[in-house]
């Protein structure tokens, strides 16, 4: 594992969005897995930057996002579907019919599921996954006690996850309690990794990730048998290891 520590948030935000734009140059049909949440911000925030100086090009890009919440208006505010468009996609040049979620409001959301990981191979698979990690280490919604083996799938979201997005939400009654989202074996078939980490409240998550054995109980800890992982943490996020 490729482990890099960085002073700030902000300077992660620069190094992770330069990672992928890398990426994009490298590759400029490249499939992208993208992720939601407060991590990514500044590395979309750089991606943009990078697209607004002409340094890069996404039309030729395909992208699937992670997870999204079931039974919430993918025009909610809170839906990942307006987070990805308010964030990066309304801002760079990637072409509408090459973005895809999972669809949280499928009538059958197994099948749902089943299709969405049909597109992603059809896609070739994915090139580069971005990734946070949950405080319980939990990564995209696969929360700890996961199955390694699982693709795409229905999750009940643990309360300390609920009651981490809830920040989001005008009361935590409003969270969802269930999303789709892909699995780890859906993750651990991404050919690149890149996971971020930032802040105190991730720290014993990292060092799980890092240094604990790999476990279910800690679904991030299986990227130490993954062969390309960069992860990318401020110094808070660092400070256990
Ligand atoms: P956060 O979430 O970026 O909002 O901390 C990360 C995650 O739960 O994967």
């Amino acid at each position: 594992m490729n482990v890099l520590i960085y002073e700030n948030d902000e300077q992660i935000g620069i190094a992770a969005g330069n990672y992928m734009c890398g990426q994009v140059l490298q590759k400029p049909d490249s499939v992208l897995g993208l992720a939601t949440g407060s991590t990514p911000l500044k590395t979309y925030k750089q991606m943009i930057e990078l697209y607004k100086s002409g340094a890069v090009d996404f039309s030729k890009v395909t992208t699937f996002n992670l997870d999204e919440y079931v039974n919430l208006d993918v025009n909610d505010k809170n839906s990942y579907h307006s987070f990805m468009h308010e964030n990066l996609f309304d801002y760079i040049n990637v072409s509408e019919d090459k973005i895809n979620f999972l669809d949280g409001n499928a009538e059958d959301t197994d099948r749902e599921c089943i299709n969405y990981e049909n597109k992603i191979k059809n896609a070739g698979g994915i090139d580069i996954q971005l990734l946070g990690i949950g405080s319980n280490g939990h990564i995209a919604f696969n929360e700890p006690d996961t199955c390694f083996q699982r693709r795409s799938h229905v999750v009940e979201l643990k309360e300390s996850t609920v009651q981490d997005n809830s920040r989001f939400f005008k009361s935590i009654d409003d969270v969802p309690t269930k999303a789709v989202t892909m699995g780890i074996g859906s993750i651990m078939q991404a050919k690149k990794i890149l996971i971020i980490a930032t802040g105190k409240n991730k720290a014993e998550a990292v060092k799980q990730l890092i240094n604990g054995n790999v476990t279910p109980q800690c679904p991030a800890s299986v990227l130490q048998f993954h062969a390309d992982v960069t992860l990318m943490l401020d110094k808070e996020a660092a400070s256990l290891i």
